[in-house]
């Protein structure tokens, strides 16, 4: 099946989840085994002052990458604080390593920990991936082998980090662009085993499993049906760049309709699901982040009330 002929297939059941409705400004008001913040945005610096000036109310939330606020004051964290006075927050991270054979950062997580006291976020995620060896960054989110020994070493380090912080993460899948000859099973296979074995939530980006399913050649609903859907607690939906044969996560364009059919499927097989919108080059203005946050709701919304 191509993503593009995904709009109109047929309604797949999943097993009976707990949800949690949000109400007008977002907060959680049912305690349920998996919450449901609404829909939100990934905050930037180009938006801060629209926000405080606007609050726009079609904004559930917002998502901080938490390594643009482990500072000392200044600007960031001015807004930060204004803008948490009003919308729920989750934070996100891009420095944890989880798949390196580096020891644990405990002085990072010293720093998120010290950043969720002021934040108060709803959860903290980071990626399925390694972005360094040998304590030198590559400032990229690489993908692990897909191996019984990856499960392992990475549940293992998730552990631990949900042991240090004292509450359980999210995890998200990445984009890829190579893939290994050890590789022993699909990547949802993969991602479904960690996080059985951490006991940890997911983030499951639909854009990126589109771009990984393009560049690797396989079905984006074969990923879909392999990942347990209580565990998924968060979606992020983004732009990419395709020269026609691989695809760059890139995060400067607005969503493709092939991604947004993914999205419904997900909707169909997920229900509701936090859900935000990542965009992080050539930046537009707040308002037409806001019609693609719209877009998002009308989508998978009838699929929620469906199953209330
Ligand atoms: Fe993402």
């Amino acid at each position: 099946m191509k993503c593009t002929d995904l709009v109109g297939a047929f309604f797949y059941p999943v097993d009976t989840i707990d949800f949690i409705y949000p109400s007008c400004t977002g907060q959680m008001t049912q305690s349920s085994t998996k919450p449901f913040l609404g829909f939100g945005l990934g905050l930037r610096a180009e938006h801060y002052q629209d926000i405080l000036e606007h609050r726009p109310e079609n904004v559930d939330w917002f998502e901080i990458i938490s390594e643009n606020y482990m500072v000392d004051g200044g600007k960031p964290l001015y807004y930060l604080d204004a803008i948490r006075q009003d919308y729920p927050m989750v934070m996100h991270g891009v420095s944890m390593s989880l798949g390196s054979t580096d020891e644990l950062d405990f002085d990072y997580l010293e720093q998120l920990e010290a950043l969720m006291e002021r934040v108060q976020p709803r959860w903290f995620s980071d990626h399925l991936c390694w972005t360094g060896v040998d304590h030198k960054n590559m400032h990229d989110l690489l993908p692990l082998p897909y191996t019984e020994e990856a499960i392992v070493h990475i549940a293992d380090r998730i552990s631990r980090v949900q042991d240090f912080i004292g509450q359980q993460m999210l995890i998200e899948n990445l984009s890829s662009y190579i893939t290994y000859r050890e590789d022993a099973m699909p990547e949802w296979e993969f991602l479904a085993a960690i996080a059985a074995r951490a006991d940890c939530y997911l983030l499951l980006d639909i854009n990126n499993i589109y771009v990984s399913s393009f560049n690797h050649r396989y079905d984006p609903i074969d990923y879909l049906d392999g990942v347990p859907a209580a565990r998924v607690w968060q979606h992020h939906l983004a732009g990419h760049t395709n020269d026609g044969n691989l695809i760059i996560d890139t995060h400067d364009q607005d969503i493709i309709d092939p991604v947004w059919a993914l999205y419904l499927e997900a909707a169909k097989r997920f229900g509701p699901v936090s859900t935000m919108i990542e965009r992080d080059g050539n930046i537009p203005e707040l308002g037409q982040v806001l019609a693609e946050l719209e877009q998002a709701r009308r989508i998978a919304e009838p699929w929620y009330q469906s199953r209330s």
